[in-house]
């Protein structure tokens, strides 16, 4: 699969889990169906138009409180669904062929946006330790991810993800801002008028 380095500690796998096929979409329907997605309040007071879940062992979570990683899914008080093994063999092969090896999530959210869902510029700083990437997976409809600089005001790349796609982001772009442009409307064969994101992550 063909690789673009995107900044230093950033690397595009660009079609990386095409050849699991629509097993993640089925992983996804089961672990919705268990913890479904919802529309998190950001400490600010706003509703996020992102709609997101979790699996593993810790689920980052918003509310009017702040951000933070929780055991247990705040509408139903049961522990998040577990990851599945292959979440977790993909998000450590992802991680390994971008320069990260060992990596070992505790954590991945799943976020869905639906046409006109944005994810506005942040860093992914919850976490307790930075030494572990980011893997972020793409499925669905396309969208435009932004990659910026160490502070909001510095320049964003512009990176069109489609379906397949994985980017992972660690070391010296770690701390990097990022985020998505509204998403176009669409239909994707198997996901739908929708993108789902997985995001794995060392929250612990
Ligand atoms: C995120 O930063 O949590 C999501 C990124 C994405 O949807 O690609
Ligand atoms: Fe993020």
């Amino acid at each position: 699969m063909p690789s673009e380095p995107i900044t230093p500690g950033a690397m595009l796998l660009r079609g990386f889990v095409l050849p699991l096929g629509s097993a993640f979409a089925e992983a996804i329907d089961t672990i919705a169906g268990a913890a479904p997605f919802r529309h998190m309040t950001t400490p600010g007071g706003f509703t996020m138009s992102v709609a997101m879940t979790n699996c593993g062992p810790l689920g980052w979570v918003s509310d009017r409180t702040g951000y933070r990683y929780e055991p247990c899914d705040p509408v139903s008080g049961r522990p998040w669904p577990e990851m599945p093994a292959g979440f977790l063999a993909l998000a450590r092969a992802a991680a390994a062929e971008a320069g990260f090896a060992d990596f070992d999530p505790d954590a991945c959210l799943i976020n869905r946006y639906q046409p006109g869902a944005k994810m506005s510029l942040h860093q992914d700083k919850d976490e307790r330790d930075f030494s572990q990437p980011i893997v972020s997976v793409s499925l669905g409809l396309p969208a435009v991810f932004l990659f910026g600089g160490e502070t909001r005001k510095d320049p964003t790349l512009r990176l069109p993800l489609e379906h397949g796609d994985v980017v992972v982001f660690g070391g010296a772009a770690r701390l990097r801002y990022h985020g998505v442009m509204p998403l176009k409307p669409g239909q994707h064969p198997r996901l739908g008028a929708c993108r789902i994101n997985l995001t794995f992550r060392r929250a612990c």
